[in-house]
């Protein structure tokens, strides 16, 4: 049936409020809460024989799983090729003997990553998908379909699916170290908990909306922004940047915040806003003397970061959002929801059409 508002004045504001709701849906799906283990479907292989898995898909969807890369090598110590699907299809890339395919789609009708499926499991890949909408072409075609339990997302820009792709993701990780050995029970219960924890860091996230607009208000009056990230996080600085072009039309880029002094350094200025994706994490030291020398070139700093972070960054950044405390495993669950609310809050003061951005579909279903 028709989906409506809930009195907000967007689909995208309502999506982004639906975050904690659609981690939460998604985890109760896959996970045993009270034994704090991960329990996704049966998968028609064992990990432990999985040579290597190959990741792929368009758009926001491409940058959770490049989070799914991270969580995959590190956890799993699992071998992985990723890719955008346009890419991928074309790439005559050797596909390993028991290899697993994982593809990634809200709709589960992308082209591209449609056509990647098929080319895969034509090379006898077993074929997993990661898809909101269950019962589409991907669904139909997939030995194995993990569902998002997010709802329908109407706002052409991807906002709630994200967050619950990267649960997903997260939860299969988890899954896939256990039975490759690399993590233990109590590693298990630790790393499964801290995604159960989620959903009422997400809804806290709606407490710091002001710090966020007296961001968007800095990022408003830009014509260039540079978003920057590290580890982890430098895919939640990839799909910061994205949402802002896609709805706010304002340029953005993104960059793993060590390849600054390799070139976007050059840009920097009072005009050019820094927007860091800075949790107090293992890299934080780092993304910090980053972020000094950006600001030692005129640029104006804006940072997401925790309440340990936040000691560090001030008199480097201008402006500070600082979110609730979680395990750095999860955390770019968490920061993904302040940089989309920070381009949906730009895009407010701009004044564009936030839900049907120009020029862009929802699901791309041509190539
Ligand atoms: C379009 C949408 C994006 C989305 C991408 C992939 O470009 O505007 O928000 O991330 O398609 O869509 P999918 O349905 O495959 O996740």
């Amino acid at each position: 049936g028709q989906v409506g508002k809930d009195g907000y004045r967007h689909y995208m504001e309502k999506e982004l409020h639906e975050h904690p709701v659609a981690i939460g849906q998604t985890l109760q799906r896959i996970t045993d809460p009270a034994a704090k283990t991960i329990a996704l479907p049966e998968l028609p292989f064992n990990p432990a024989d999985v040579p290597r898995v190959t990741i792929t898909a368009c758009g926001s969807a491409f940058y959770a799983g490049m989070v799914g890369r991270y969580w995959l090598e590190s956890l799993a110590r699992m071998p992985v090729e990723i890719d955008v699907a346009s890419e991928m299809r074309y790439r005559e890339a050797p596909q390993p003997n028991k290899g697993v395919a994982l593809l990634i789609s809200q709709s589960g009708e992308t082209a591209d990553t449609l056509g990647v499926l098929r080319s895969l499991k034509k090379e006898g890949q077993s074929i997993v998908s990661v898809l909101n909408v269950e019962h589409s072409t991907m669904g139909r075609e997939s030995d194995v379909v993990l569902g998002m339990v997010a709802g329908p997302e109407i706002s052409v820009a991807s906002t709630k699916a994200f967050t619950a792709q990267l649960s997903v993701l997260a939860a299969l990780s988890i899954e896939f170290a256990r039975a490759r050995g690399t993590i233990d029970q109590a590693q298990e219960e630790k790393l499964t908990a801290s995604l159960l924890d989620l959903p009422s860091k997400a809804a806290e996230v709606f407490t710091r909306v002001e710090d966020i607009q007296a961001m968007a208000r800095v990022v408003a009056e830009a014509r260039d922004v540079l978003y920057l990230g590290r580890g982890i996080c430098t895919p939640i600085a990839y799909e910061g940047a994205l949402k802002l072009k896609e709805i706010s039309y304002i340029h953005a880029e993104a960059y793993a915040a060590g390849e600054l002094k390799h070139g976007p350094i050059s840009l920097i200025d009072r005009t050019v806003p820094v927007v860091a994706i800075a949790p107090s994490t293992i890299l934080f030291e780092k993304t910090l003397s980053n972020l000094q020398e950006a600001k030692a070139r005129g640029g104006r700093i804006l940072a997401f970061t925790d309440a340990e972070g936040a000691k560090k960054l001030k008199g480097v950044a201008e402006v500070i959002v600082t979110l609730p405390d979680v395990d750095a495993f999860v955390a770019p669950i968490l920061y993904a929801i302040p940089v989309q609310i920070l381009a949906y809050e730009v895009a407010l003061l701009k004044g564009t059409d936030v839900d049907q951005p120009r020029n862009l579909a929802k699901s791309v279903t041509v190539e």
